[in-house]
Order: structure tokens, then sequence, then C-alpha cells
């Protein structure tokens, strides 16, 4: 199968499989306070995530390019996070790497978000020289490298051999010019994992946890037969700041994507630890499903919600939601119990 196939597949399976349904973070609530002491027009979406500033705590987080009807979908994502000051990733641009002739895919986003916060997208097998040229194809601000063993290894035409990629990551941060991220793309990410990236000198980790677009789910239908394996495998994105956590204070700034419905997911997101918040299905759905006026009205209510749950907390800043007692119940609570963290 090729490339640009596989990139079309993916928008449609990501899309069906998803359930937008119930996940971990409705395993997470807060306590609530009467006496907040705040005011709804003094909160603000201003946020830091290393060394960058944001005006919203959403970003929208790497899906695609690398096909000719990919363009479309790109200009859209691009369009509404120029209306709304959102940072983005574009997709693997592994695609445009060896084929330059779908650069235009990826590049349309610079195009539509000339001030923008744009991240270049390349996998753990990617060389310093491919990572560099994928920066440049977009002039981004910033790197992202994702991890998808799994994913990997439920397509059949995926990579087998996962060696050496702390080593290359580390490489790929020490010689680039732009800051790295390194994100899971929805298996979530475990200490250990983390504390190794966090040693290699990584210092952004999106741990891109379970709960909303499922590759596993999605390599299992792109099969001519359909199986079901291994669709509960990793760790909710809930389960995975749990975990990340317990490393805090490495100097490492965490973004929560997988599985984050509303401002209310975020709000969540960031108490538990989140700098920001990915997302990825949702926004897909948006631009698929309305136009960019749609679009934009559902990015405004989101931010709406995050300003209420921040205003109902007494809290006008986001970092001030770090502060708040959250309460962790069911399946999140007994794993963590399991993990010895709670
Ligand atoms: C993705 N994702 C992704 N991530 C990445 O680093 N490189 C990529 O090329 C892609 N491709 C991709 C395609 C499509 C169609 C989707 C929906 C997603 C993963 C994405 O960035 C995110 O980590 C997961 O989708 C989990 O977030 P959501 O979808 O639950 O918000």
């Amino acid at each position: 199968m090729d490339r640009a196939t596989r990139k079309v597949e993916h928008v449609q399976h990501a899309l069906s499989t998803n359930e937008f349904g119930a996940n971990a973070f409705d395993d997470v609530s807060f306590l609530p306070n009467s006496l907040p002491n705040s005011s709804y027009e003094k909160t603000s979406l201003d946020c830091e995530v290393g060394p960058y500033r944001l005006r919203s705590p959403i970003m929208i987080n790497a899906m695609t390019g690398g096909a000719a009807t990919t363009t479309d979908i790109n200009r859209k994502l691009a369009v509404l996070a120029r209306e709304r000051g959102l940072a983005m990733a574009v997709g693997s641009q592994m695609a445009a790497i060896r084929d330059p002739l779908v650069k235009d895919s990826y590049a349309v986003v610079r195009k539509e978000h000339p001030k923008g916060i744009l991240f270049a997208n390349v996998g753990a097998e990617a060389t310093v020289e491919e990572a560099m040229a994928a920066v440049e194809m977009i002039e981004a601000d910033g790197l992202q490298i994702h991890l998808n063993v799994m994913q990997e290894l439920l397509m059949p035409e995926g990579d087998r051999d996962f060696r050496g990629y702390l080593e290359r990551i580390h490489e790929i941060k020490e010689r680039a010019a732009v800051p790295v991220m390194v994100k899971e793309v929805g298996f979530g990410m475990a200490r250990k994992t983390i504390r190794e990236l966090a040693q290699a000198g990584v210092t952004i980790i999106d741990v891109g946890g379970r709960g909303g677009t499922n590759f596993a789910r999605v390599e299992n239908m792109r099969r001519t037969e359909p199986l079901s394996m291994f669709e509960e495998w990793g760790l909710t994105t809930v389960d995975s700041l749990l975990e990340a956590a317990c490393d805090s204070g490495r100097g490492v700034h965490f973004v929560a994507t997988g599985g984050i419905r509303n401002g209310l997911d975020a709000a969540k997101a960031i108490a538990l630890g989140a700098s920001a918040v990915g997302m990825a299905g949702a926004v897909l759905k948006l631009v698929q499903t309305r136009d960019i006026e749609g679009g934009l009205a559902a990015l405004d209510e989101w931010h709406q919600q995050v300003r209420i749950a921040m205003t109902a907390l007494g809290a006008h800043r986001l970092e001030q939601l770090r502060e708040q007692p959250v309460m962790i119940t069911g399946k999140t609570a007994e794993k963590a119990r399991l993990r010895g963290i709670a």
C-alpha cells in the first residue's frame, strides 16, 4: 500500500473508530469552591509550554499531510489555528521527505498561519538531516518526534525494528535548531519512558494517551479481515499524567493529548500537571463536518468551558489550576493504586 492511500485511510478510520464517548477524564473531578473570589473576565488562557508563549492551552495536534486530499484538511486546520491563535503540528512529514511532490500538503499550513507556532513532525526513525528538512519545510518553531511502536507493529507494512530510538532522539535534540517535543500517538507513556526521555535531554513530552483516537483500532480496521487486537493496549492520558507527576521537578513540560473532548477535560489535564493539551480527532471531526464558522464556534465553546472551570475554582491563571485538589475514582484510581501512585 502506498503512503498517500494510508494517509487517507487514517483520516477516514480515525473518525469512524473514535466514539468520542466516555473515557478516563470521567474518573477525574474537581472539588467545588462556592467562594472562589474570582471573575470570569479576569481569567486568562495565556500559557507557557517550555519556551513557547501561547494564547491558548489547546493545540491542534499532528494529523495529516502527504496526499492531495489532505491539503484541504491541513488548510482548514491552519485557518482555525490562525483565527484563534492556537499552536499546531502537522502530520508525519516522512512522506514529503521521501517524495517532494507532496510537500505542499504540509507547507500550506505555514502559508495559512504565517505567524503561528507550528511544529514539524517525524518518526523516531528519522535521521538528523530528515528532521531538519521537516522543520525547514514548514519553517517550524519546534519539532515533534512521534513514538508509535504498537501502531507500526499492527500495520502489515509497518516497521519491525525499534532499536536506537533514544540515541537518535538525543542526537536530533542536540543538533536541532528548534526545541524538540517527543510524543506518543495514543498509547500513553509510563514513568520509565518519561524518565529515559528526560535523561536524554528532552524537555517537552506529550504523553499521548488512550481515550480518544485509537490507532490499534484504526489499524485493525484497515485490514482486509478486520481484527480487534491490542485495542486496550497502553495507558490512558490520565494514567500517563499520573505517571508524569512522579517525575515532575525534572524540568520537563508536559502536553496532554488523547481523548480531550472539551474545555473541562483540558482543565482537568492541566490540574493533573499538563502545561497545555493537544486535540486531534475532535478537531478533525470539526473540519470534516462543519464549515470554518462552525469550527470556530466549537473552539470558542471549548475556551469558554476552560474559563468557566477556572472561574468556578478561583483560578485566574491556568497554572493556578495545578493547585486545585482533584478526586480520582473508578478504574483510574484502581490502576493508580496498583502502581503505588495513589
Ligand atoms: C494522528 N496522530 C499523529 N501523530 C503524529 O505524531 N504523527 C502523525 O502523523 C499522526 N497522524 C494522525 C492521523 C490522524 C488522522 C489522527 C486522528 C491522529 C496522533 C495525534 O496527534 C494524537 O496523538 C492522537 O490522535 C490522540 O489524540 P486525540 O485524537 O484523541 O485527540
